[in-house]
């Protein structure tokens, strides 16, 4: 690997958006640190992106962990010499109806979706601050912003999301790092590919363009938030929905 090269951490890129996100960032320079729980799907991605001409690391990680999480954040930017990107995509869903929520659902969501990206922005702050220059990218849900029934946790851990993006903004926007939120409506994912056929099709209509995105669609917006002209640009969410809660 190059000195030069930058170094993009992304959980959840075994499959659907995490794994378009790392293919993206692979093909952009980066080198990507794929991140999920299990070795085999992750090892496949590596040699897929390696046979492309990229170079990819694989860390095997529960992202509910925090310790787990912020030892992998801190040991790949030691092994790598550098972390500059850092992308927070690794989400569960456990939807029910508030009056039929549990607190462990609920506890769950907020575990793997929000405190994991607190855990893992805080660890890769360090690195990120030795060289001046970062880019933190969370990934949230349009549903954060308008709410959706059935998804309280989901929805408290995907607004809770753009909330923290905003307060690490701050405190770093004269430090060389930035911190942006992307925030997808429904994409054809594993994660949609089990809903019912009735709520897909309320999906599309609710949607403005009537289709489910794809994973390669906000891949590019989280290449965007990354680049290395994309530094005067913190804060902000950019929803990929389709014209959905505009
Ligand atoms: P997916 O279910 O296809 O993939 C999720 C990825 O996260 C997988 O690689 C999975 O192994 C990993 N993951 C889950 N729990 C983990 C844990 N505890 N530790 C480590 N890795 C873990 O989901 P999809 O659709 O690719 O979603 C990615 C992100 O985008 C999630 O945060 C999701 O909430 C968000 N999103 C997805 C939407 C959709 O319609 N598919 C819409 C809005 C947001």
């Amino acid at each position: 690997m190059s000195d030069e090269k930058r170094v993009a951490f992304v959980t959840g890129a075994s499959r659907g958006i995490g794994r378009a996100v790392a293919e993206r960032l692979a093909r952009e320079g980066r080198h990507v640190v794929l991140v999920s729980r299990t070795a085999g799907p992750l090892n496949d991605l590596k040699a897929s992106i390696e046979s492309s001409g990229g170079s990819a690391t694989t860390v095997c990680c529960d992202v509910g962990d925090s310790k787990a999480l912020a030892d992998a954040v801190s040991d790949t930017a030691r092994s790598l010499g550098r972390l500059d990107i850092l992308v927070n995509n690794a989400g569960i869903t456990r939807d029910g109806l508030l009056l039929r929520m549990s607190d462990e659902d609920f506890d769950e969501v907020i575990r793997v979706n929000l405190k994991s990206a607190f855990v893992a922005c805080r660890a890769a702050a360090r690195p990120m601050m030795s060289n001046r220059w970062g880019r933190m990218v969370n990934i949230s849900s349009i549903s954060g912003r308008v709410g959706r029934a059935s998804q309280v946790n989901y929805c408290a851990a995907k607004s809770g999301l753009i909330g923290m993006t905003k307060a690490i903004a701050k405190e770093f926007a004269t430090k060389g790092i930035t911190a942006n939120v992307v925030a997808p409506g429904f994409i054809e994912t594993d994660m949609t590919a089990d809903l019912p056929d009735l709520v897909k099709d309320e999906a599309r209509n609710i949607t403005p363009m009537r289709r489910f995105g794809q994973a390669h669609e906000i891949a590019a917006a989280v290449a965007y938030f990354s680049a290395e002209d994309a530094g005067f640009v913190t804060g902000e969410v950019l929803a990929v929905a389709g014209g959905m809660g505009m």
